[in-house]
């Protein structure tokens, strides 16, 4: 598959080295075609990869990764040309991230607005859905590094789209369907990127970037539910 990653930080990088590696066709974008970030993933990845800048590759991808800095993402995504986009999902993975003022970050939108639902705002042909951006670059692409079941959320209006993607994960990284948890329309992306607030206060506290969310709810929450609501 042609696969577009926007985006030559450690994020692009990662999910690009495992694409490419995995047999597909990655070409990363940047705001310039001769990146030397991107040379170097190009380098290292192998004759699977290849470079250009954020519009050549977005046309070049059959699927399109936002891997650029949030706080910027639409600048990108609008050099990357919105007729490239037209009918094909984009994967978003970005924060909405302002470390201007050093850390903890601060969200650049949030409470009643999304990056995610700007993007999808900005490109209403492209089908958004927002995904691993709850979680280190590393699990992202090796979700068996930590022991036992951990989630990852799937933002989108479309539901399809969030089908294929959720059978991307697991085709292309080994996420488990059971791990994946849709919670809704793009609106949904408000939660999962306000966890980020939590997220950066967690690596502090543990010491470590390398962990994940589970959620755990009574198999017979429904019933407890009633029980409480009729006493
Ligand atoms: N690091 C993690 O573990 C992690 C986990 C989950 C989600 N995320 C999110 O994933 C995204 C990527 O993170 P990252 O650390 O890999 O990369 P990053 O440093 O946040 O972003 C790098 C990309 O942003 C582009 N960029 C920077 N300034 C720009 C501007 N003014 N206009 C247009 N594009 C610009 C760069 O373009 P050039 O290539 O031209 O320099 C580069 O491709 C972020 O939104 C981040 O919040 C990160």
């Amino acid at each position: 598959m042609r696969i577009a990653i926007l985006g030559t930080g450690v994020v692009g990088q990662e999910l690009g080295r495992k694409l490419a590696q995995s047999g597909h066709q990655v070409m990363i974008g940047s705001r310039t075609a001769d990146n030397p970030k991107a040379a170097d993933f190009v380098a290292r990845a192998g004759s699977n990869a290849s470079q250009g800048t954020f519009a050549d590759a977005t046309a070049f991808g059959e699927v399109v990764f936002n891997c650029t800095s949030g706080a910027v993402s639409l600048d990108a995504l609008r050099l990357a040309g919105a007729e490239n986009f037209a009918d094909k999902i984009l994967i978003d993975v970005s924060n909405p991230l302002d470390f201007s003022k050093g850390m903890p970050p601060t969200l650049t939108i949030c409470n009643t607005n999304s990056l995610g639902e700007q993007i999808q705002k900005e490109l209403p042909r492209a089908k958004v859905v927002k995904t691993l951006n709850t979680l280190n670059t590393n699990l992202m692409t090796n979700p068996a590094a930590l022991p036992g079941d951990h989630v990852i959320f799937v933002s989108g209006n479309d539901q399809d789209a969030k089908a294929q993607v959720t059978k991307w994960l697991g085709d292309w990284f080994g996420w488990q369907p059971r791990n994946i948890i849709d919670l809704g329309d793009i609106t949904t992306a408000r939660g999962t990127e306000m966890a980020l607030a939590l997220w950066i206060r967690l690596m502090v506290a543990l010491g470590t970037p390398i962990f994940n969310y589970n959620i755990v709810t009574a198999t017979d929450s429904t019933e407890k539910n009633r029980e409480h609501t009729d006493t």
